[in-house]
C-alpha cells in the first residue's frame, strides 16, 4: 500500500478552494437566515433602548451617530469585541480621557441599557466589509465661505 502523498494537496488544494468558498457562502446566508431569530426579543429591546440614550444624552455629540467616531471620542463600532461589559460600565460612569463621567447624569437603567447596546457592537459599521472601496472623500474645499473672524 502506497501513498502518494506529495500528490495530494495538489488534489485537494482546488476542491477545498471551492468547498471554502460554497461552505462560506452558505454559511453566511444560513448567518443571516437565523440572525432574526436568534437574537431575543428583550435584549433587542434594551439594545434599542441604549441607542436612544446614546443619541440623546449626548454620547453621539462624540462618538458619533453611527458609532465612527468623532474628533473628540473614538470608534466605538467594535467596542463589544474589545472591551467586556464591565469594562464599557466604568467608562461610562467614569469617564476619564477627555470624557465625562456619566455615573450621577443616566439612571442605572439607561446604563444598563447602553452597555447592552455597545457590548453588541462587534462588527465595524461600513470599514471592514469592503476594505478595497473607500468611502468616497468629501473634497476638501478650500473656503468657499470666507466670512473670517
Ligand atoms: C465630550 C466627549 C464625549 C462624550 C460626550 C462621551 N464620550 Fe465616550 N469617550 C470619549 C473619549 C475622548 C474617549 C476615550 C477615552 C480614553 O481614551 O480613555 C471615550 C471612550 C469611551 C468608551 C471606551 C472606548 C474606547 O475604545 O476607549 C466608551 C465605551 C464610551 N466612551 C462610551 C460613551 C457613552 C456611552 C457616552 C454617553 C453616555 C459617551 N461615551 C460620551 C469622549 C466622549
Amino acid at each position: 500500500m502506497r501513498f502518494d502523498l506529495p500528490h495530494l494537496p495538489q488534489i485537494i488544494r482546488p476542491h477545498l478552494a471551492t468547498a471554502i468558498a460554497a461552505g462560506g457562502a452558505i454559511f453566511l446566508s444560513l448567518l443571516l437566515a437565523a440572525a432574526p431569530h436568534t437574537v431575543h426579543a428583550s435584549s433587542k429591546r434594551v439594545q434599542a433602548v441604549g441607542a436612544a440614550v446614546f443619541h440623546d444624552k449626548g454620547c453621539q455629540h462624540c462618538h458619533g451617530a453611527d458609532l465612527t467616531g468623532t474628533d473628540r471620542g473614538p470608534d466605538l463600532s467594535t467596542v463589544g469585541k474589545k472591551w467586556h461589559k464591565g469594562r464599557i460600565e466604568k467608562q461610562i460612569r467614569e469617564g476619564g480621557n477627555g470624557m465625562p463621567a456619566f455615573g450621577d447624569v443616566l439612571q442605572p437603567d439607561e446604563i444598563k441599557s447602553l452597555v447592552d447596546y455597545l457590548s453588541a457592537k462587534r462588527k465595524p459599521a461600513h470599514k471592514g466589509i469592503a476594505p478595497k472601496a473607500p468611502a468616497p472623500s468629501v473634497p476638501a474645499k478650500p473656503s468657499d465661505d470666507d466670512s473670517g473672524d
